[in-house]
Parts: C-alpha cells; structure tokens; sequence
C-alpha cells in the first residue's frame, strides 16, 4: 500500500472559513492551516507571535495569502510554493530571499481584469461627463448646466496589454473609441484584436502625444519604474485625460504633481501612489483635477472566493504534477 504523503497549506490571510474548508476539499492530501491571526499578530509583532507563527511555518510546503510574513524563506525550510492574492508581484518581489529560492511563485493575474476594466472606463465617464463639477454644484446648491466629451471618436492609449489592458480595450471599442496600445513584446507596428494601432514600447511618445486618455495598466517591474517622467506627461494633449491603476512607481510623482498643478493636461485619476498610504502632505489630496481613490481598482466583492477558486485549481495542478498557472517570472518581474 502507498502511503501518500501529506500536502500542508498555510493560509496567511483571513479569506473566510468556507473558502478554507474549499482548498481542503481539493483533497484528502491536503491539510489547510488556517495561520491569518497568528499572522497578523506576528505581522505587528506582539509578544509570543513570532513563535508561534514560527511552529505553524515549520512544516509548510504551501503559503497562501495577500502579505506574507516576514523573513518567509528561512523561517518555511519545507516551503515550495507561494501563491498569492495580488496581480502584481512587485510587493512580493522586493523579498530578496524568495526570488533567489527555488520556491515558486504565482499570482492571480487575470482575475482583475473586469473589475479594474470597469473602474478604468467609470473614471473616464467620470471625467468625460464632468462627474467632479456635478458634485460641486450639487454641495454648492449651483444650477450652472455644462457640456461634457464624449467618448466615441476619442483616442484610448493602453499602457500594457496584458488581461487587463485587453478587456479595458474591449469595452472602449464598445463605446466606439480608437485604440491605441502598447505592449512589451511587441516587436513593430501593427494591430491586435480591439486594438486599432499596437505599438512597442519605444513607441511611447507617439501612444501619448496622441491619445485623449491615457490608461496604465502594465505591471512595476525594474524596467517600467518611472517610466512615466516629466519629459512624457509634457507630451499629453492639453485636454488628456490620464488613469493609473498600475503602480504609482510607473509615474514620477513629483513630476505628476508638478503637471496637474500647472495643467499641462487635463486631469488624473490615481488609484495606486508612490507611498500607500498616500501621506497627508501630499498635494494629490486636494488637487482638483484628480479623482482620488485609495488602491481600490481590483477591490470586488468576492474577491476572497475567487482568489481562492483559483489557488485551488492550481492546487489541483500541483498535486497532479503539473505545471503551475500564473507563475511569476522572478527575473521579469511579473
Ligand atoms: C493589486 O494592486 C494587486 O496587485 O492585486
């Protein structure tokens, strides 16, 4: 008789006692820890906590979560994979330790891909029909009606074409729009599908200078931080309109803040920041051509299932020895 031997899966965030008993529905292999108050004890560094979070990763083959505890590697010996909560793996790939160890890591890239779509073309009706003023007028108790754009007929210009740039390019051809993007391994000039002009990424400055909104939707990787400075927002249109629900790393902030002050384009809406939280000093809070939302963008409300759904089928996949969905490339950054 073969004895199997047993998977041990830590979960490091609170996702919910039925999506825990799910991943150990996977099967009888696995035993699911559920870790979440040990860690987030640990995590604040209350007495006792690291010890006891300490036994618990002692024997993980598999963590799970949004934030992963501290110094992970050396203390997880047994450790072989990470899967996360997040599409980006920029946070996770600032731990040196874990992209240097063979253990794997995967993401759920893909599963933003409608909510953040949505958000992006909410933000671009927003600023289109005026949203900002409506409110004014409304507090102000103001009858002053307006004109507002609209989207049809206007240029789109997607930074990143992964699963979220792709679905943000499906719903703007919905609306009629003329669709620009760029994607890193494009090697020329051409089209895709929903995307009337796809550009490489040495082609930015065209994307810009020509594009009525802007939307970014490529991951931070060492390649992408900063790439948009001060000498590309000179180049939006005066009437642009930009959107970040990438990293606010991708844009130099101080050149951002600098822009919207002095209007060299029309307005911003920020959903990711330099610094998270953004401070309370920062000119972003109260300048009135910024829509302001606090890293929300993929925010939906089954987010712990769905997450979840997918570890399981990768879980699945392990099991089975296959190879694993959503692998981040370490070295790439996504
Ligand atoms: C959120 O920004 C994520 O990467 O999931």
């Amino acid at each position: 008789m073969s004895v199997t031997k047993s998977v041990k899966v830590l979960v490091a965030t609170p996702i919910g006692s039925e999506n825990v008993r799910g991943i150990a529905g996977v099967s009888p292999q696995v035993s699911v820890v559920d870790a979440s108050d040990a860690a987030r004890s640990d995590y604040r560094g209350e007495p006792g906590s690291k010890e006891k979070l300490d036994a618990l990763l002692a024997d993980a083959e598999i963590v799970y979560g949004r934030l992963l505890p501290k110094n992970l590697i050396s203390r997880a010996p047994g450790l072989k994979w990470v899967q996360t909560m997040a599409a980006g793996a920029d946070h996770y790939l600032k731990d040196k330790a874990l992209v240097e160890s063979p253990v794997i890591l995967t993401g759920i890239a893909g599963m933003h891909a409608v909510q953040i779509s949505e958000f992006v073309i909410g933000r671009m009706l927003m600023f289109a029909k005026q949203a900002p003023l409506s409110f004014r007028l409304h507090q102000e108790k103001q009858w002053k009606p307006f004109y507002s754009i609209q989207l049809a007929s206007k240029t789109i210009g997607i930074v990143g074409l992964g699963s979220i740039g792709r679905e943000v390019a499906r719903l703007a051809k919905a609306f009629r729009m003329n669709v620009t993007a760029i994607r890193r391994t494009a090697k020329s000039a051409g089209t895709a599908r929903y995307v009337d002009k796809l550009l490489p990424p040495e082609q930015l400055k065209t994307l810009l200078s020509e594009s009525d909104f802007v939307v970014l939707t490529l991951p931070l990787t060492p390649e992408t931080k900063g790439m948009i400075g001060e000498k590309e927002l000179r180049l939006l249109k005066p009437t642009a309109y930009l959107v970040n629900v990438s990293r606010g790393e991708v844009i130099n902030e101080d050149a951002l803040i600098r822009a919207l002050k002095e209007n060299w384009f029309a307005g911003a809406a920020l959903d990711t920041f330099t610094i998270e939280p953004l401070p309370a000093d920062s000119p972003l809070w109260t300048l009135p051509n910024v829509i302001f939302s606090p890293h929300s963008a993929g925010g939906v409300e089954d987010y712990n299932a769905r997450s979840t759904e997918i570890f399981c089928a990768n879980l699945k996949r392990y099991l089975d020895g296959k190879r694993l969905h959503n692998v981040v490339d370490k070295k790439v950054g996504y």
